[in-house]
C-alpha cells in the first residue's frame, strides 16, 4: 500500500549553485528542520550528454534546449575547467516531499521568483540572454540553481535515471 510519508523527490544542485558556493545555503533551506523532509540518497555526478538529454527529454526541440543541456552539464559555468563540472544529486523523502521542495525552490524563472516569492531559493538565480553569432538575442537561459521533481511520475522516472536501487538505503 502507498505510504504518503515515503514520498520521494529528486533534487539537483545545479552548476551555478556550486559555482556561487550556494550549496550549504540550499541544503540548509531543504533541511528537515525547514522542509520537513529527510535525505534518502546523495551523490556527486558528472553529467554526460546522454544523461542531460534524458533528464530534460520533455524540452527537446525548444529554443533553449541546447543551452539547457550545456547548463546542466556545467559547460556554461566551467567552460575551462571540465574537472569542476558536476551536480549534486539528492533524493529527499517525506510526506508531500515533492510539493514542499517545489515550494521552497520557487518559480522556474528567477525574475518571477524574485517578484513573487522573495526568499525562495530560485530568487537567487539569474536569467541570461542567449545570442547568435551576430549578437542577436535568440532565447534566454534560466540559471535557477536547483532542480526539483514536479510530480510523482516525474520523481519516479528521474530517481531511476540518477540513482541505482543500491544507492538508496533499503528502508527508504
Ligand atoms: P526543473 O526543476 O529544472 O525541471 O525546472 P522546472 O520544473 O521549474 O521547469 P521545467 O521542467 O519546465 O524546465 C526545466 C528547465 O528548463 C528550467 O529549470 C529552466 O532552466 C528551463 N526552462 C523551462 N522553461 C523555460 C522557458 O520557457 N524559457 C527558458 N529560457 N528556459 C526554460
Ligand atoms: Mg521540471
Amino acid at each position: 500500500m502507498f505510504d504518503p510519508t515515503m514520498e520521494q523527490t529528486l533534487v539537483l544542485i545545479k552548476p551555478d549553485a556550486l559555482k556561487n558556493s550556494l550549496t550549504g545555503y540550499v541544503l540548509s533551506q531543504l533541511s528537515e528542520f525547514h522542509a520537513g523532509v529527510r535525505f534518502a540518497a546523495a551523490k556527486i555526478v558528472y553529467v554526460n550528454r546522454i544523461l542531460a538529454e534524458e533528464h530534460y527529454a520533455e524540452h527537446r526541440g525548444k529554443a533553449f534546449y541546447t543551452s539547457l543541456l550545456d547548463y546542466i552539464q556545467g559547460k556554461v559555468h566551467y567552460p575551462d575547467a571540465p574537472i569542476k563540472r558536476r551536480v549534486i544529486a539528492l533524493v529527499y523523502q517525506g510526506e508531500n516531499a515533492i510539493k514542499k521542495i517545489r515550494e521552497i525552490a520557487g518559480p522556474t524563472n528567477p525574475h518571477v521568483a524574485r517578484d513573487t516569492k522573495p526568499g525562495c531559493i530560485r530568487a537567487l538565480g539569474t536569467v541570461v540572454p542567449i545570442v547568435d553569432e551576430n549578437g542577436k538575442i535568440i532565447a534566454e537561459r534560466m540559471d535557477n540553481l536547483i532542480h526539483a521533481s514536479s510530480s510523482p511520475q516525474d520523481a519516479e522516472r528521474e530517481i531511476k535515471l540518477w540513482f541505482r536501487p543500491v544507492d538508496i538505503p533499503p528502508l527508504m
